[in-house]
């Protein structure tokens, strides 16, 4: 039985006050994280703040990671300073930055092996562009972005890799994938990990879908078979949303 996640990931949204006030709402109400990883990820310099007043099953994510551990690299953070901040989660290679900070799969595995490094939980993210979709190549192209991400890792960090499945069509638009679309893909990202190592591996490891998430679609994505939760964008911003989802995941394990 895998864990179900629920994660907010809330872009370049929210200002301090407003984050704080996310999260003394739900702070007393996330379920305990024995049964459903609950995460949010704010805008990087309010990471320590939300850390320090996360309460006991709240965790808080950061959005990238830059592949060194320190150096010249202006307007960087490293996972160095993340280990220390007490940040458990890291998002890397969300279709944003791939697009518009030219993040390659070469970098996208190195953030990963970084994370590691410092004990942060990568959540990888994954997708297709409509282009690829409509030209049937969806299977060959995760897979491809999949293989690449998880280049030179072993079994165990792979068992505790997250991995979010979010067709780049389908984020921001108010297009959701179908749940059968959604689980197909995930299906197929299963099965390249079973290939690259074993089913006790592809069994254990998680796989999200994101892309226009909200409260009417949760409960049918959290229920298919091969999906393990959610990464949310717009809908994170909201406590009572937030709060929603994460009890829609914890619905399927209790
Ligand atoms: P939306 O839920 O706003 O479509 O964003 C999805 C996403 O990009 C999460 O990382």
């Amino acid at each position: 039985m895998r864990k179900p996640v629920i994660a907010g990931n809330w872009k370049m949204h929210k200002n301090r006050d407003e984050a704080l006030q996310f999260i003394y709402s739900v702070n007393m109400q996330v379920p305990n994280k024995e049964y459903v990883d609950s995460v949010v990820c704010p805008q990087a310099p309010l990471l320590r703040d939300l850390v320090k007043r996360q309460g006991d099953y709240l965790r808080i994510g950061a959005q990238n990671i830059h592949e060194e551990s320190e150096g010249a690299y202006t307007g960087e953070v490293s996972a160095d300073l993340l280990e220390n901040l007490g940040v458990g989660y890291v998002i890397i290679g969300h279709s944003e930055r791939r697009a518009y900070y030219n993040e390659t799969d070469t970098a996208v595995n190195k953030k990963i092996h970084q994370a590691f490094r410092y004990g942060i939980t990568p959540i990888v993210c994954v997708g297709e562009s409509l282009e690829t979709r409509e030209a049937g190549d969806t299977d060959t192209f995760v897979r491809g972005q999949v293989k690449k991400a998880l280049e030179g890792l072993g079994s165990e960090q792979v068992k505790r890799i997250v991995i979010a499945y979010e067709p780049i069509w389908a984020i921001g638009t108010g297009k959701t994938a179908t749940s059968d679309q959604a689980n197909d893909a995930i299906g197929v990202i299963r099965e390249t990990i079973e290939t690259l190592y074993d089913a006790s591996v592809s069994d254990d490891t998680r796989i999200l879908y994101g892309g226009s998430v909200k409260r009417k679609n949760i409960d049918e994505i959290v229920n298919m078979p091969e999906i393990d939760g959610a990464l949310v964008g717009g809908a994170s911003l909201s406590a009572k949303d937030f709060l929603y989802m994460v009890d829609a995941a914890l619905k399927t394990v209790s």
